[in-house]
């Protein structure tokens, strides 16, 4: 009797901690370094520049993919003409040294989602969350259905896989998730393996002589960069929410390796991550103050100090002022 009332008060506090595990990290948790005279990140890493960033934890109970988390990392630079900026988003899988999975893996992102993937109605820049409380429990739970009912193993490769995957999800939109898609169909979908000759290999010392930061934690994590998204836009405030704090759901999809490899996963096991950056920085947190808080009640209750908009509104306008006389 009193073991089963333990079992349920343990179901109930790891529900409660899976939640409040869900959080996502920012540039004042990873520590980006600071742009001189501002509250704003100057984060590059391997040689490309970044303003925010997002950290979201994985939690994978196949072996060998313990600790894993995916990093968005945003920035803003020169588009080209005067009136529009390129806007880069990185997407980087965070993962403990030596990560060399022995089972098939995809990522599947979802670049392009309707302004209704959201975390509430606070600020976006902001807020964070699950991906049940995003697009829902339902769409969640279809798109995992889809993913793990298809027969990845037998594609040959893994990178046929992926493909296999992407195009299984292009072609279908699940009605628990219309509202949350551009249009008819899910655009801008792209799958990437994650395991196998082709997936892509981790940020190595040669490479990492000009980074200054290093967005993952624990920072013994090596990064590998999975995916890139470039578009541009106009200097309008939306354009520049939509294009940093959006949210990029990522389907992390295991299968059973098709060169019989040891058995790590005997069937598919998806699992989505809604990831996006949040504008916080070391520098921008400490300049809070509680009095700020209270003002800012709008913002979903979340800190966002009185002065760290403009400053990094000015820090990117600058940037992107210098890239154009440069
Ligand atoms: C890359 O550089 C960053 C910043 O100096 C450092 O924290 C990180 O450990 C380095 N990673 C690798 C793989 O060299
Ligand atoms: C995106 O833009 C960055 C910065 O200009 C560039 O280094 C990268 O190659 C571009 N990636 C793609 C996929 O276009
Ligand atoms: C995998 O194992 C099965 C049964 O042991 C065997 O019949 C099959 O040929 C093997 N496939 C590959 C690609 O090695």
């Amino acid at each position: 009797m009193c073991s089963r009332r333990t079992t349920a008060l343990l179901t109930v506090l790891a529900t409660v901690f899976q939640h409040t595990a869900a959080q996502i990290l920012s540039c004042a948790d990873v520590e980006c370094p600071i742009s001189q005279g501002t509250t704003a990140a100057d984060c590059i890493v391997a040689g490309e520049s970044f303003n925010a960033v997002g950290v979201a934890d994985l939690s994978i109970e196949a072996s060998g993919f313990d600790g894993l988390s995916w990093t968005k990392a945003v920035g803003a630079g020169s588009g080209g003409s005067s009136d529009q900026r390129l806007f880069t988003q990185n997407f980087y899988l965070g993962h403990p040294l030596g990560f060399n999975p022995d089972t098939g893996a995809c990522a599947l992102f979802f670049s392009r989602v309707s302004d209704r993937v959201k975390f509430g109605d606070g600020s976006p820049k902001l807020s964070e969350g699950t991906c049940a409380q995003a697009m829902t429990e339902s769409c969640v739970n279809a798109l995992i259905k889809r993913a793990n009912s298809l027969d990845l193993g037998s594609a040959g490769s893994t990178e046929a896989a992926c493909e296999k995957l992407q195009n299984e999800f292009s072609d279908n939109l699940d009605s628990e998730c219309a509202s949350f898609a551009t249009g008819s169909r899910w655009a801008g979908i792209t799958a990437r393996p994650l395991s196998g000759a082709a997936s892509p290999k981790a940020i190595t010392s040669e490479t990492n002589s000009t980074s200054n930061c290093w967005p993952t934690l624990p920072k013994s994590n090596d990064l590998t960069l999975v995916e890139t998204f470039n578009s541009t836009g106009d200097f309008q405030a939306s354009t520049l929410t939509s294009n940093f704090f959006g949210i990029t759901p990522i389907l992390t999809v295991l299968f059973p390796g098709s060169d019989n490899s040891t058995a790590v996963v005997t069937q598919p096991e998806a699992q989505l991550t809604c990831v996006k950056a949040i504008d916080l920085t070391t520098a921008s947190r400490d300049t809070q103050s509680p009095k700020d808080e209270n003002d800012k009640s709008n913002d979903g209750g979340f800190h966002l100090s009185g002065s760290s908009l403009p400053v990094m509104w000015t820090s990117i306008m600058s940037v992107f002022f210098f890239v154009l006389l440069g």
